[in-house]
């Protein structure tokens, strides 16, 4: 274990890491492994019973920056212990860059029943394929660990290609570090190649609703909504593909009438290193922003007028809380 995991207990007993090099956290502290079950996969589990009842017969996740594996792990978890056994194949492609994070895969995979052979065909093969007895027939788990920069997705057209010759995605979780620390993974370029490589009838799962996150994503094309986060006082998203018509009305006033319609934007300069990316998307959207207020002032007010109602509204909703 580098310094750069520092391993620190959260509520619900499972463990996080400390990333030193991005001073953030790899979980929340609010519960590292009830955020994998209850934000990830119930959202996932919820959208596909929902869209597809059990029509379906296969079912395939991104699960991106997937880091020490607990979204993949909670996933398959409840995926074996639910009746969708029986209904679906599972395949899911997990992206990190990191090495360092399969190695931590057996310590993690500690907190879940019958995951150790998986965590541990992760690590030295990179793929784990398991046959299953569900309640309706025999299916299929299989996982593939691939080490790879995620922003190539948008950046590198041929590792983007052959992604999407092989996988096109039912459910992506994304879960990269906070926004303000990487913003060129939450960039509207980026969740435009989300599009090109997920069904028409899809769900991307986020814990970051963060008002460029939510531009980045309208501007993409996908419909957003709040979802249960768990412990947060905010919630965090699922963004439709376009299939699946649902969009939160108040949100998109906001994506569409204040400044905070701003995505972050990969920086014009072509390919630039990781560092000067984040720096030059935050810069490029500060000067969006300030020019965007210049030619309209009167952006500020709605903002105020929009910030007030949205406080008086959760107030009314909810009167005991201050
Ligand atoms: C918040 S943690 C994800 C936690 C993870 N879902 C888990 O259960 O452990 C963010 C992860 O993003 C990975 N990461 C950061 N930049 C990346 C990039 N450009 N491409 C792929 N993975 C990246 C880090 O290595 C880290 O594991």
């Amino acid at each position: 274990l580098t310094n750069a995991f520092i391993p620190i207990v959260t509520e619900d007993g499972s463990v996080t890491y400390y990333n030193k090099e991005f001073s953030d956290y790899y979980h929340s502290r609010h519960g590292a492994v009830r955020e994998a079950r209850e934000l990830y996969v119930l959202t996932a589990m919820h959208f596909f019973e929902q869209t597809f009842g059990h029509q379906h017969s296969e079912m395939t996740v991104l699960d991106a920056c997937a880091g020490v594996g607990y979204n993949t792990f909670s996933f398959v978890e409840y995926w074996r212990q639910h009746r969708f056994s029986g209904m679906y194949d599972l395949r899911i492609l997990m992206v990190d860059n990191d090495p360092k994070t399969a190695e931590l895969m057996k310590t993690a995979a500690e907190n879940y029943k019958d995951m150790q052979q998986a965590a541990s065909n992760l690590f030295r093969h990179g793929t784990h394929t398991e046959i299953v007895q569900g309640t309706n027939g025999v299916r299929q788990i299989f996982i593939k660990r691939m080490q790879a920069d995620i922003r190539r997705f948008y950046s590198d057209e041929v590792f983007f290609r052959t992604i999407q010759n092989s996988w096109q995605f039912d459910a992506v979780f994304h879960d990269p570090f906070t926004p303000s620390r990487c913003p060129s993974l939450w960039c509207e370029e980026f969740f435009q190649s989300y599009q090109r490589c997920m069904k028409d009838n899809a769900i991307l799962i986020t814990y970051s609703n963060a008002v460029p996150v939510r531009a980045g994503l309208f501007a993409a094309g996908f419909k957003v909504k709040p979802s249960m986060c768990p412990g947060k006082k905010k919630s965090g998203i699922t963004a439709y593909t376009a299939g699946s018509a649902k969009s939160d009305a108040l949100w998109e006033a906001v994506y569409l009438f204040t400044s905070g319609r701003l995505p972050y934007r990969r920086p014009e300069e072509n390919r630039p290193k990781a560092a000067d990316e984040t720096a030059g998307c935050i810069e490029q959207r500060k000067r969006e922003i300030n020019d965007l207020l210049l030619k309209n002032p009167e952006i500020k007010k709605i903002k105020t007028y929009l910030k007030q109602y949205l406080k008086t509204a959760a107030a009314e909703k909810n009167p005991d809380r201050k």
